[in-house]
């Protein structure tokens, strides 16, 4: 992409309205602009980030083999009032009566459809085990939307769920999804605790909220020291197949300490003296077994090994694919903005002329930026008519991991710079081998 083509509104001042670095960084770096409290526009970069994140989760969602499908955003009242929940759910969500005077609901999540969609074709035990899930745009009337797309009313949510036969079923199932979120997050440079959260009235422990610390984030978190060093996805390689290794993985990233403010454990506590860690942290995913809560009242069974008809039991899996973008840019960031991970970057590489007056950058500048778009390296050309200066702003503001950097004393020389964004570090290379160490 051609800077000058692109609609990439950059901002020098940071907006008054916003009041944590990741919003206030988003509208500067022009991801994304608010069209209603809690609804945003993804503007083009904005976009691309949204996209990136998106398909790690549906990645490592297929991986766990859960099947993406896409249910609508507005569901008829009925799916509602049939689970019960239609009363139930309070004024977040959003009602809305159709002309034929037909109530609809905005989906603050998708339970009872799916539920009721899956109940009509699954018959036999062997229907089961099933992972189903999409990515789509919740709604839900947040009585206080605030720090931009951490907050949403309107906002982009993958949610699974899950039809087992039995609560030993169910519990394979929610592993399985269980090591998906670690997989999903590790990938995108982040260091996801998963803490063990309320169940409601179901009990058990069969409920984690996937945490990233963060100084903005909205819940006071608890936990082991041993938390704060982030492994890498591939440490997560668990054979999902052998439900016995399974559960002892899953057993082994619980056993340290780490609880929300609502299930903080005194004596636990107490036991790790100096190893116990206080932060506070960003939900960034929510994963959740609810046994027959949504099959029992809607009467859905299946016919079971023995021809008796069982009652399927679920869970549900939720990640805040748009709240995402936000947490990634609070964890990773500095007083020049954004530092994208390289997995989740809008692109990878961003090509800076510090002269656009002068003919033999701007050549070099074009040679290097058709080489490595013919590569596949996703890039982006800073070929407006600014001042140098101003162009290094705005590419450390919108935080692409790689700037080559190409003025005319280096061209003269043949070597232009490579920055990396996240340690600042730069060194002087020929074109080549710039080109080379971008495209290995
Ligand atoms: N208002 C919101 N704005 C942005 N993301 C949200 C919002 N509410 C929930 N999410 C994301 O969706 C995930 C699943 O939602 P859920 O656990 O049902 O929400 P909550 O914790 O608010 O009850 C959360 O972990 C979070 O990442
Ligand atoms: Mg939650």
């Amino acid at each position: 992409m051609r800077w000058s083509q692109a609609f990439l509104p950059v901002l020098k001042e940071s907006p008054a309205d916003a009041q944590i670095v990741s919003h206030k960084l988003m509208l500067r770096a022009g991801l994304v602009r608010q069209t209603a409290a809690g609804i945003y526009a993804w503007l083009p970069i904005g976009f691309r980030v949204l996209e990136k994140i998106e398909q790690i989760v549906r990645e490592e969602q297929d991986r766990a083999g859960a099947q993406e499908m896409l249910m609508p955003t507005l569901q008829a009242a009925d799916y509602w009032k049939a689970t019960g929940r239609y009363d139930a759910y309070g004024p977040e969500m959003l009602r809305i009566t159709d002309r034929q005077e037909r109530e609809l609901v905005y989906g603050p999540t998708n339970e009872d459809m799916l539920t009721a969609i899956f109940q009509g074709s699954a018959r036999s035990y062997r229907d089961l085990p099933r992972i189903l899930y999409h990515v789509q745009w919740k709604f839900r009337d947040e009585i206080r939307p605030r720090f931009g797309v951490m907050r949403g009313r309107e906002f982009l949510m993958k949610d699974a769920y899950s039809f087992d036969l039995d609560e030993a079923g169910a519990r394979i199932s929610y592993n399985k999804m269980f090591i998906a979120y670690l997989r999903t997050f590790a990938r995108m440079g982040l260091r996801a605790i998963p803490m063990q959260a309320d169940t409601g009235p179901i009990g058990g422990d069969l409920s984690h909220e996937f945490i990233i610390l963060a100084p903005s984030g909205e819940s006071e978190v608890f936990f082991h020291k041993s938390w704060e060093t982030l492994r890498p996805a591939e440490d997560y390689a668990v054979d999902a197949n052998d439900a016995e290794s399974l559960q002892a993985f899953v057993n082994s990233m619980t056993a340290d300490y780490a609880a929300t403010d609502e299930k903080r454990d005194e004596a636990r506590e107490a036991s790790l003296a100096g190893d116990l860690r206080q932060s506070r942290g960003i939900e960034v995913g929510h994963i959740f077994y609810f046994g027959d809560k949504y099959t029992k009242p809607l009467g859905f069974t299946v016919s079971g090994p023995n021809g008796d008809p069982v009652t399927p039991v679920g869970g549900s899996y939720g990640i805040g694919v748009s709240r995402l973008v936000g947490a990634i840019i609070e964890a990773s960031h500095d007083e020049a903005g954004i530092i994208w991970p390289e997995p989740v970057a809008p692109w990878r590489v961003g090509i800076v002329t510090m002269r656009a007056d002068d003919e033999a950058s701007v050549s070099a500048a074009e040679s290097l930026y058709a080489q490595l778009t013919a590569a596949g390296v996703e890039t982006l050309y800073d070929d407006r008519d600014e001042r140098g200066g101003v162009k290094l702003g705005s590419m450390d503001l919108i935080g692409l991991p790689w700037q080559v950097i190409v003025g005319p004393r280096g061209i003269a020389a043949g070597t232009v710079e490579l920055k990396r964004r996240s340690t600042g570090e730069r060194e002087e290379l020929s074109v080549e081998s710039a080109l080379a160490r971008l495209t290995a």
